[in-house]
C-alpha cells in the first residue's frame, strides 16, 4: 500500500500533566525499542500541549491540537489560533470532530474556515466526518458524509501540505459500539472515491482513519480492510498499552 498508516490519540478533556508525561514516556520507549510502521500523533488538550511536545521532542511521534479558531489572532476569549498551535510544537490539528459540532454548534462552513486556518499555519488538518445514528437509520449516511467532506476540503483543494481524514460514525464514538469492518470499508471506499474528485492526488495518498470505539480487539479486523489506513482513538488511547496494541495492529 502506498499510503502511510497513521494512528492518532484523541485524549479529549482527559489527563493531567503527570498522566501525559507517563503516557508519552511509555509510548516513546516502546516505539524506540520496536518501531512501528504507522506514524503516531497525540492530540492532548491545550494546557498539555507544551508538556507533550517537550516529552516527544526528538522522537518520531507528533503532537496536534484538538481545535483551532479560524482567525489568526484577536479578541476571541478562550480560543486558540493556528499560529499558537504551531508555535507550541503542533504539526497537526483536528477539524470538525463531532464533539465540536455537537457541543459548540460547529457547522460545515466553520469547519471549512478552520481547515483553511490550519493550512495557513502549516498544520496538517485531520478532518473528521461522520453520520449520527438517526442519519444512518434514515439512509442519509452518504449524503451527510459527502456534504461534510465537500465543504471541509475546499481549503485544501490546492494545498500541497499533508492532511488526513477520519471517518467517525457519531453513534460509535465513546459508545463501545464499533462499525463492522464491512461498514467501515464501505464508507472509506466512498470517501476515497469522492476525495479523488475533490483533491488532486489525494485518493491514492491520503490516509483515511477509522474512529469510534477502536480497541486492541477490533483494530486488526478494521485495519485489514483495504481503505482503512489507521485509527483516531479516543477512550483506548488513554491507556498507553491499549494504544500501543492498536498501533501494532496498524501496519
Ligand atoms: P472513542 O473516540 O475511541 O472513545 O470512541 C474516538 C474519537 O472521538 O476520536
Amino acid at each position: 500500500m502506498s499510503r502511510h498508516p497513521l494512528v492518532a490519540a484523541n485524549w479529549k478533556m482527559n489527563h493531567l500533566r503527570a498522566d501525559a508525561v507517563d503516557c508519552c514516556r511509555a509510548l516513546k520507549q516502546a516505539l524506540a525499542e520496536r518501531p512501528a510502521p504507522a506514524r503516531v500523533a497525540i492530540f492532548p488538550s491545550f494546557p498539555l500541549i507544551p508538556v507533550v511536545a517537550a516529552e516527544l521532542a526528538g522522537s518520531e511521534l507528533a503532537v496536534g491540537g484538538q481545535d483551532l479558531h479560524p482567525d489568526d489572532k484577536g479578541a476571541h476569549t478562550g480560543d486558540v489560533s493556528g499560529a499558537q498551535l504551531a508555535d507550541a510544537g503542533c504539526a497537526w490539528v483536528l477539524c470538525g470532530h463531532s464533539e465540536r459540532r455537537q457541543d459548540h454548534g460547529e457547522d460545515d462552513a466553520l469547519v471549512a474556515r478552520k481547515v483553511a486556518a490550519a493550512v495557513r499555519h502549516r498544520l496538517a488538518p485531520l478532518i473528521c466526518v461522520g453520520e449520527t445514528r438517526d442519519e444512518r437509520r434514515e439512509g442519509r449516511t452518504f449524503g451527510v458524509l459527502e456534504r461534510q467532506l465537500r465543504s471541509a476540503v475546499t481549503a485544501v483543494a490546492s494545498a500541497a501540505g499533508p492532511f488526513a481524514l477520519a471517518y467517525e460514525p457519531v453513534w460509535a464514538i465513546g459508545t463501545g459500539e464499533t462499525a463492522t469492518p464491512e461498514t467501515a470499508q464501505e464508507v472509506h471506499a466512498f470517501l476515497r472515491l469522492l476525495l479523488g474528485e475533490l483533491v488532486e492526488g489525494a485518493a491514492a495518498a491520503l490516509p483515511i482513519l477509522y474512529g469510534g470505539s477502536a480497541t486492541p480487539e477490533n483494530a486488526a479486523g478494521l485495519f485489514a480492510q483495504p481503505d482503512v489506513d489507521g485509527f483516531l482513538v479516543g477512550g483506548a488511547s488513554l491507556d498507553p498499552q491499549k494504544f500501543l496494541a492498536i498501533i501494532r495492529h496498524s501496519g
